[in-house]
């Protein structure tokens, strides 16, 4: 019947002028969702702030939009950092995550002055007071707590469990907040807790807040700590296919601003300024992945496999969290009749199955598939497995596309290769 329009582009077109695979991210879309945001936490409540969850998505291009929208960003990696700071990502608005920083990455931060650390130990903790000591500079420090609730998730994506690798076990707070008191060079703020990624509703939200809560009011009665700022992570769910419904973001993050006012009014605590963190939500659906179809066959038994000329290399959630998908053929939108078709990417997995059994138009060698709501960890996990180039970025703003990050040659997945 026609072609996709997308974000305001014919995605043919683009396919046609920038190649594919390609990953296509709508500027539109990525603001007007940190905006709504902004809207249910940032601009309704007094001290609270958004912090981008970098490792879904960046690009210098990402770094603009956030740095226009006066939006703060995580950072888990020197690699990450390195790319803030090059692009003179303001410092004070940047949190230091990562449950396994190497001293090296620490001292990048402690030089670019970031405005917090979050430590995943009290080991970490130490070495961040001693590495501020050794070039006489000051850090502020989040420790992050592991409420113990068990996420209605992907388990590889839960990760606030008993005996999750993330964070300090709630009965180790104490001891840790005494010895954070008593630092010299950094100081502790307060705490973070991160539940995990692609939760539907709060419940989990909700049972670890007010298990941190309760956490903020011991320490306040039995050390006198005051939690200055608490980071309450990530995790707003999206709609990878239809039947996935998640709650609205502000029904995540409202519930839990007002539990923190309500609590700390009642105890009579000083109210921590508040921080969210998310990733998925913000980049998630403002993404597409364009594909070119290859070999299409008939294999008795199993149905219609269509080729496509990428797969694990940009996308490998679906071999990692059994990750579903929904896509169209760009080319043919609104065909019929529709086919029950599997799409498979090219490596030399078996688990390289972008699609199984979708209904689609009858799909040929050189039609373009668009696959849905990629824009959230599929460039950041993306890899050169079988030696395939990571794919170019194309971002759209206002019906205009432009080239964001250009396809990698042969020469560049070899040019670190001596
Ligand atoms: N804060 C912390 C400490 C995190 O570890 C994460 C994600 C976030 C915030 C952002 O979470 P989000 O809002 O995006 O759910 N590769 C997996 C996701 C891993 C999430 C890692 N941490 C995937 O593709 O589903």
């Amino acid at each position: 019947m026609g072609n996709f329009v997308w974000s305001g582009c014919d995605v043919t077109e683009l396919a046609n002028r920038f190649g594919t695979p390609l990953y296509v991210m709508s500027e539109d879309e990525i603001t007007s969702r940190i905006r709504t945001i902004k809207a249910c936490f940032d601009d309704r409540y007094e001290r609270c702030s958004t912090y981008f969850a970098s490792k879904s998505f960046l690009t210098r291009d990402m770094l603009r939009i956030l740095m226009r929208e006066g939006t703060g960003l995580d950072v888990v990696s020197g690699g990450e950092l390195y790319l803030a700071r090059a692009m003179d990502f303001p410092p004070d608005m940047i949190m230091f995550h990562g449950n396994s920083k190497t001293a090296s990455e620490i001292g990048d931060g402690l030089d670019y002055h970031v405005g917090c650390f979050v430590c995943d130990s009290v080991e970490e903790m130490l070495l961040i007071d001693r590495m501020a000591g050794l070039r006489s500079v000051s850090a502020n420090i989040l420790l992050r707590v592991t409420p113990g609730v068990e996420g209605h998730t992907h388990k590889y994506i839960a990760t606030a469990g008993f005996g999750s690798k993330f964070g300090i076990p709630l009965e180790m707070v104490n001891d840790a907040v005494s010895i954070g008191m008593k630092l010299g060079n950094a100081s502790l703020r307060g705490f973070h807790f991160h539940v995990g990624s692609q939760f539907m509703d709060n419940s989990c939200h909700i049972a670890s807040l007010e298990i941190v809560l309760g956490l903020i009011s011991r320490v306040y009665g039995e050390l006198g700590f005051v939690t200055s700022t608490l980071d309450m992570g990530g995790g707003f769910g999206v709609a990878y296919v239809d039947s996935e419904q998640p709650q609205p973001v502000d029904s995540f993050i409202c519930p839990m601003t007002e539990l923190v006012e309500r609590f700390c009014s009642d105890l009579g605590i000083p109210r921590p300024s508040l921080v969210t963190e998310p990733g998925r939500f913000i980049v998630g659906p403002a993404g597409i992945t364009l594909y070119t179809a290859g070999s299409v066959k008939d294999v008795p038994g199993a149905g219609t496999y269509v080729g496509v000329d990428g797969g694990y290399p940009d996308n490998p959630r679906t071999a990692l969290y059994g990750a579903k998908y929904d896509a169209l053929v760009a080319n043919k939108y609104g065909d019929g009749p529709l086919k029950r078709t599997t799409i498979v990417g090219k490596c030399c997995e078996s688990g390289d199955i972008l699609i199984r059994d979708i209904n689609l138009p009858e799909i040929a060698r050189g039609d373009i598939i668009a696959v849905k709501c990629t824009g959230a960890y599929n460039y950041s996990m993306s890899s050169n497995y079988n030696k395939n180039p990571i794919p170019a970025v194309v971002m759209i703003k206002d019906g205009q596309p432009r080239l964001s990050v250009r396809r990698q040659s042969y020469e560049d997945m070899f040019s670190a290769d001596i």
